[in-house]
């Protein structure tokens, strides 16, 4: 194992779903190259097929990874520590971006850190320069993408607590749905989000599931459920494009609402909050930033929102994560952690991650 602190240049990779990526950081977070290729080929089949997305990332990786050290201007053996999303997501990435980084770190004689993405999304705001100064601990993270919808209590590197999550669909896997119910593409929220800007939020009244109720969980799945009988009536080839915005932009209104209420009841499981953070593909949503913004402000706390490229799936945030891990052991005069054995996991709770 290498001495501690880091001297040389950490190596990450990022694989848990559809985005193959690649990057590369200095001991101190400094960004030296990141690649991210998002695989466009799932459209057409309406969703990610797990099969199809870890053959991609097998093909893809190898030249990334080149492309990405070509980009830092150094070679594999500058680079003094690897790591990889290690779980959750999809087995067969996890497999191909864990086992090459494993490889290469074996066979350079450099550690390898396994790191959970969801600390990956949760710590990606402490990355230095992202705010004025780094935020500190403890926060609160709202993580909303395709495959998560939480509130975690980010207290410490890995010490974290779920205060509450979906009961069933995740967030922006409800505007997927949405999005398709109306004849929009896939990935739907960006879509769904140009549509609203044609429609009325108060045009259509959609429930909002679990709204007020104690405790941070949300539910979008009667919400699905009640679009779908707003647009039966017409079916979705007559749909009429004005219905169409209106419910577009009453979904989105109804969202936000749930998001800032569950944002609210979070807050007050976490009285010592210093700030809120959003993270995930739907914090690109204008109108749900915005509202967690104010949610954030009556509060007097900041409200911070990584770069929507930080947000989405990305390996900054797999090596900051890492960085995070292996300074917090420094702090304590550990090695770096021995996780060549960590087999990938498909479901890794925040709660089992080891603290360093
Ligand atoms: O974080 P992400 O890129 O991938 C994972 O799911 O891990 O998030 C993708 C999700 C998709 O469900 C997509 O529809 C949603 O984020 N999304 C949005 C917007 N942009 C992306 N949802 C609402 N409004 C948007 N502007
Ligand atoms: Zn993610």
């Amino acid at each position: 194992m290498s001495e501690l602190p880091l001297t040389s240049p950490l190596l990450a990779i990022e694989t848990s779903c559809d985005d193959t990526a690649c990057a590369i950081l200095s001991p101190d977070g400094t960004i030296l190259a990141e690649r991210v290729l998002s695989q466009t080929g799932h459209a057409a089949l309406g969703g990610v097929v797990p099969e199809i997305a870890a053959r991609a990332h097998l093909s893809a990786l190898p030249a990334l990874l080149d492309e990405t050290l070509r980009a830092a201007g150094i070679g594999m053996d500058d680079i003094g520590a690897f790591a990889a999303s290690t779980g959750p997501g999809l087995i067969g990435g996890l497999i191909v971006g864990s086992s090459l980084a494993k490889g290469i770190a074996m066979a350079q004689h450099k550690p390898f850190v396994a790191v959970n993405h969801i600390e990956a999304h949760a710590l990606t705001a402490r990355l230095p320069g992202l705010t004025p100064t780094q935020i500190g601990f403890p926060y609160l993270l709202l993580l909303v993408s395709g495959g998560h919808c939480q509130c975690v209590a980010v207290r410490g590197v890995g010490h974290y607590e779920r205060l509450g999550g979906t009961i069933d669909d995740a967030a922006g896997e409800a505007f997927d749905k949405v999005a398709k119910l109306l004849g929009l593409g896939w990935p739907g929220g960006p879509a769904l989000e140009k549509l609203a800007k044609e429609g009325g939020p108060r045009a259509v009244n959609l429930p909002r599931p679990l709204l007020g109720r104690e405790g941070c969980d949300f539910s979008f799945s009667g919400l699905k459920t009640a679009v779908a009988r707003q647009i039966a009536p017409y079916g979705q080839e007559a749909l009429p494009r004005q219905v169409a915005a209106d419910i577009a932009a009453s979904f989105q209104r109804c969202v936000a609402d749930i998001m800032a209420d569950r944002a609210e009841h979070a807050l007050a499981m976490l009285l010592d909050a210093t700030c809120i953070v959003v993270a995930g593909g739907v914090a690109a949503n204008g109108e749900l930033r915005a509202r967690l913004e104010a949610v954030a402000a009556a509060h007097h706390l900041p409200f911070v929102a990584p770069p929507l490229r930080l947000c989405t799936d990305n390996a900054v945030m797999v090596g900051w994560a890492a960085l995070e891990t292996l300074k917090a052991r420094a702090d304590k005069n550990l090695d770096a952690p021995d996780d060549i054995p960590i087999a990938p996991r498909p479901r890794w709770p925040l709660a089992e991650v080891q603290a360093p």
